[in-house]
């Protein structure tokens, strides 16, 4: 579409003007247009040589600039207005790794229409989001922006996002451009350390890092940010690998590729490029389209040309993408958005759909007594520790503005209310950090004058998100010796963690009678907290990541590959650790319930398959029974995995294939049925060209509530 138009458009432009729609440059949150210290993006603006602006947010701000674009540059191009909306815009949602753990999708996807509803009423256009980076490393704190250790889940929460943010066209004032992001294999940086290198072989970069990115071009996502990592050497900026023969050629994506910020700069610091003009070149070259806040393109694209570095075919095709897109959301019909239907406060249907969402989101991982849910008719309860009555439950990325105007509900305050008739205290006990210990002795005073305490304890915001790594994944300061202190009382207690991140729990978990997963919840923190504590909700979020037992157990995750010698601990010569069990703390796929689930003994509508079949689309089905065989409502999460016995390369133990969450009455039964095929039974192999198999021999499915399930039934793949 819009090609007649963009081509039209191309020959009015100069090269000048080209280059300038392949620049982004950044606002700065508070500024207005016109203020003077924004002069050098209007000044880019009215000369026609700026495509898009990052950060700017308020329809009256975006106006004032797009005017600036549309009437006063030669071709009155308007602008594209870009921001990180990556779990909310007003109405901040939990973060991406809490919604993961619900296993809905349907989260995310409300999570993205309230996204796109309120960010484009202001004047935002496109969000850089979903984030879709699979990571096996709990220490890097991007793991809060993603969908955890699964390539099958976050390829379902991928799509679901994109489609939600995205809807089925731009026309309505609803939607926004998603943005996938950060392409590829962010999440392998060595360590956890943020920007860390990454060394991936062909296969895993097919099999583990790229079927998000995938699912997310086939549910038609416009944009594609690269990534801050190397991939075996070839920073991801400056990959053609994977930014043209993968992207592009071999999936035929067509929409527009932005680099991160200043990542096109970053190729001299990777020691790829040797100056700016370099850099510019490489990325180009390799397929970034658009440059984020370095300006390398624009300065030194027209000397490029002139030296024949590059050619003005790509710099058409790059500007093309940007055109297309500012086609497509409607930009030359409308630039501008209504001032007066600007969302200035979430609207009460937001606020549910988070609150909804929160909740969705909490894994309840231990509850040994049935200490939890609380009773309403509790007479006191002692809420402590450093985020009882706190606001940063909002996690990392809230957009500042919102963060300002609608911090997030307290626990404290939603527990009153959940609870009038309690005597509820409080007493924070020890900071988020630092090593102060004093008011632990209130704390233990509250706690032995309350029939039940809930420690409501966990990272700061601050302490994940970008640049926002951990060497230590306790909880930080002091925050564990007032668990022990509380846990010292001999009195009932609940143990609320609030993080962006998998936590090591072991040196406190068996005093704790109750453990609830509620991650940074987002602004209706609160209340959803308070609706799982009483048992308004049942809690039904499951672990999309392993939580290790230590730091030195990393790796830790469910989709390892096997070796030679599988860990096996009555033979020392295997492998692990002398000094831990070889399974994590919790194993990804774990949570608990109010009630109890029982699962029936799963069936396969075939015990054989042609792999030629297979190759054809055919499929095969399991189905199971589940049966909430407790007291009271509640949600069950059925997990289908995969073993393919033996591959032609080494393949993980287990892969999920399959997931449905199900509500289910007391005494109610249903019936989950998961169909699968070659994609699922397939893998791609070492060749750089993409290689997909689906080989002959015998496939494992286990069926079952978490990935240790054990019902086990065999396909022959012949
Ligand atoms: O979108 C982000 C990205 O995820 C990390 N670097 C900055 C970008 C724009 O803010």
């Amino acid at each position: 579409p819009y090609d007649g138009e963009v081509r039209a458009l191309l020959r009015r432009m100069t090269f000048e003007e080209k280059l300038g729609q392949l620049q982004q440059l950044p606002w700065s949150w508070e500024l207005n247009p016109g203020s003077g210290e924004t002069r050098e993006v209007e000044d880019a603006a009215r000369a026609g040589r700026l495509g898009s602006v990052l950060s700017v947010l308020g329809a009256a701000r975006t106006n004032a600039l797009q005017r600036i674009a549309v009437e006063e540059s030669r071709l009155g191009i308007p602008l594209l207005f870009g921001l990180d909306v990556i779990h909310g815009c007003w109405t901040t949602f939990p973060i991406p790794l809490a919604q993961a753990a619900s296993f809905d999708p349907e989260v995310a996807r409300t999570d993205a229409e309230v996204s796109a509803r309120e960010a484009r009423s202001c004047g935002v256009h496109w969000v850089f989001s979903p984030m879709m980076d699979v990571t096996h490393e709990p220490r890097w704190g991007r793991i809060a922006e993603s969908d955890g250790e699964d390539p099958y889940l976050t390829s379902r929460f991928a799509a679901a996002k994109v489609a939600g943010y995205q809807g089925d066209g731009y026309r309505d004032g609803r939607t926004v451009a998603a943005c996938a992001k950060h392409f590829v294999a962010y999440g392998g940086a060595e360590g956890g350390r943020d920007y860390n290198t990454v060394d991936v072989s062909e296969s895993r970069l097919r099999n583990l890092y790229l079927p998000p990115f995938k699912a997310a071009v086939e549910a038609g996502v416009e944009t594609v940010m690269a990534s801050f990592n190397t991939i075996g050497g070839v920073p991801a900026h400056g990959n053609a690998h994977t930014l043209t023969d993968i992207l592009r050629q071999e999936w035929g994506f067509d929409g527009m590729v932005v680099s991160d910020w200043a990542g096109v700069q970053e190729l001299i610091a990777h020691g790829f490029a040797e100056d700016g003009a370099d850099a510019a070149r490489r990325a180009l070259n390799a397929g970034v389209d658009m440059e984020m806040t370095s300006t390398h393109l624009r300065t030194e694209g027209r000397a490029l040309l002139d030296a024949g570095r590059i050619t003005r075919r790509r710099v058409d095709d790059a500007v093309s993408r940007v055109l297309r897109l500012k086609f497509t959301l409607g930009l030359f019909e409308e630039p501008y958005v209504k001032e007066s239907a600007e969302i200035t406060a979430p609207s009460p249907a937001a606020r549910r759909a988070a609150r909804t969402a929160a909740a969705r989101s909490m894994v309840l991982l231990k509850n040994d007594g049935g200490v939890l849910p609380l009773r309403r008719s509790v007479t006191s309860i002692a809420l402590v520790g450093p985020f009882a009555s706190s606001t940063d439950l909002l996690g990392t990325w809230a957009v500042p503005a919102a963060a300002k105007r609608f911090p997030a509900a307290k626990v404290l305050d939603a527990v009153r209310e959940a609870a009038p008739g309690a005597r509820v205290t409080y007493a924070r006990g020890v900071a988020a950090d630092g090593a102060g210990t004093s008011g632990i002795a209130e704390a233990v005073a509250a706690a032995r004058a309350a029939e039940v305490t809930v420690v409501v304890v966990g990272e700061p915001a601050a302490l994940s998100g970008e640049a926002a790594a951990r060497s230590d994944l306790g909880l930080p300061g002091a925050q564990e010796e007032l668990i022990a202190a509380v846990a010292r009382t001999g009195r009932p207690f609940v143990v609320v963690l609030v993080n962006g991140r998998p936590l090591t729990v072991g040196d406190w978990l068996d005093a704790a009678p109750a453990v609830l997963e509620a991650w940074h919840p987002g602004v209706e923190a609160g209340p959803a907290i308070a609706d799982v504590l009483f048992g308004a909700v049942n809690p039904g979020g499951r672990l999309p990541v392993s939580f290790p037992r230590t730091v030195g157990q990393l790796p830790v995750h469910y989709n390892h590959e096997s070796t030679g010698r599988p860990a096996d601990p009555g033979n020392k010569y295997t492998s692990k650790y002398l000094d831990l069990p070889s399974s994590p703390q919790f194993p990804f796929g774990h949570g608990l319930s109010y009630t109890t689930f029982e699962l029936g003994t799963p069936e396969l509508s075939r015990a054989a398959v042609p792999a030629a079949a297979l190759r054809e689309g055919a499929g095969v089905e399991v189905t199971v029974d589940v049966r909430n065989t407790g007291g009271r409502a509640g949600d069950e999460v059925v997990q289908l995995y995969m073993r393919d016995r033996a591959a032609s390369i080494a393949q993980p133990v287990r892969r999920l294939i399959g997931f449905e969450r199900v509500t289910l009455e007391p005494g109610a039964t249903r019936t989950v049925r998961f169909r699968f095929g070659a994609a699922e039974l397939g893998f791609w192999t070492n060749d750089p060209a993409g290689e997909f198999l689906v080989e002959e021999g015998a496939f494992d499915l286990y069926t079952g509530t978490s990935s240790t399930a054990r019902a086990r039934l065999t396909l022959t793949v012949e």
